[in-house]
């Protein structure tokens, strides 16, 4: 990757600075986490969705405002035909300093080399249970066997800091946080719990009944770890220690006991090509509609973008005792 360093440009109303883009590529996935998504979910159609030249200009946009990290999510993106060749593309924009993913591992086991080779640098991977039966519960779909083959393919070809995303839920995989952090300890990985957010309903459980907090989360793990503070925050909202004597990480992901939204520097493009200011907002500017209005302008796309961080909300609002004020589920909304 080239050196070109571009101005920011993206500074939102309360002065933070925007240099982050989660894109997502597909609304689609391989699984249905139960979290995640509804049992029958209703997947956009092809001309509702951006183009992968589409994906890539919008990508080459927000890099020449200043973006320097971007992370390709879904859905599962590893499910969209292309995806290597786009990640590619993404990967060669000059200026752009960090090309990452996340992926639920499914198709890790056969693709790992190749994204590595694309200019992927880091990956994280979804991972709640180490029991393969809770597992196809959780996932509806997954298999686990298929997926640790995902995560040591990942290690295999190279790529450093790999993480585990594990959403916990009360009951439901609580009991496994330790289990989980011995996993990521003995293989070299960092691991990030994070609560449940209330995106979009979901028919398995109740969501107030599954709140499991990070505070008690850290209580399980330090019964059997010792958990050292790391001051130093990747930017992202999660709060990590250092496992004493080994080389992992824990992460908490605490969008109700805690709130990170202080230090937000990031922005979110979904599948269907609307810029999503906040994860727990519906301010939203469809950039699609500005990409297919003026094809290949690339100063009314900026324009667009530098206008929309006007909008950019000061705090998520989500409650999980109240219905979900966010519709759109996490697969639409690039995790
Ligand atoms: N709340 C919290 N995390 C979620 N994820 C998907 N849906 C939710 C939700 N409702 C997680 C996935 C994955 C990451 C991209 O987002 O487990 O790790
Ligand atoms: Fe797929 Fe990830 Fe959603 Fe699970 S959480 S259904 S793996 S997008």
């Amino acid at each position: 990757m080239t050196d070109f360093p571009h101005t920011t440009r993206l500074v939102d109303r309360f002065g933070r600075i925007v240099n982050y883009l989660r894109v997502s590529i597909t609304d689609r996935c391989d699984f249905r986490c139960v979290y995640c998504m509804a049992e029958d979910m209703v997947f956009l159609p092809r001309g509702q969705i951006l183009s992968l030249e589409e994906i890539q200009f919008i990508c080459r946009a927000f890099v020449e405002l200043g973006v320097g990290k971007i992370r390709i999510t879904g859905g599962e993106p590893l499910v969209r035909k292309g995806a290597l060749g786009l990640l590619q593309q993404i990967g060669q924009l000059p200026g752009l300093q960090e090309l990452v993913m996340t992926s639920n591992g499914s198709k890790l086991a056969r693709m790992a080399d190749d994204l590595k080779a694309a200019g992927v640098k880091r990956v994280n991977i979804s991972l709640d249970t180490l029991d393969p039966v809770k597992f196809k519960v959780l996932t509806r779909t997954g298999d686990l066997e298929n997926v640790l083959k995902g995560i040591n393919a990942a290690r295999d070809a190279g790529f450093e800091r790999i993480k585990i995303n594990a959403v916990i839920l009360k009951n439901r995989n609580h009991q496994e946080v330790a289990d989980l952090v011995q996993f990521a300890v003995d293989r070299g990985l960092d691991i990030s719990f994070i609560e449940e957010m209330p995106l979009g309903t979901v028919d398995s459980h109740n969501r107030a009944d599954a709140y499991y907090p990070s505070q008690l989360i850290k209580q399980d793990l330090q019964q059997r770890f010792d958990l050292v503070a790391v001051p130093d925050k990747t930017g992202g909202p999660s709060d990590y220690f250092q496992v004493s004597g080994s080389d992992s990480r824990v992460g908490f992901i605490s969008p109700h006991s805690a709130n990170f939204c202080a230090s937000c520097n990031r922005v979110r493009l979904t599948a269907e090509g609307r810029l999503l200011l906040c994860l727990g907002n519906e301010h939203s500017v469809d950039l699609k509609a500005v990409v297919r209005q003026y094809p290949g302008d690339i100063e009314a796309l900026k324009q667009a973008i530098i206008t929309a961080m006007r909008i950019k909300p000061e705090k998520h609002e989500f409650n999980i005792h109240e219905q979900p004020v966010i519709l759109r589920h996490m697969s639409a909304t690039g995790g």
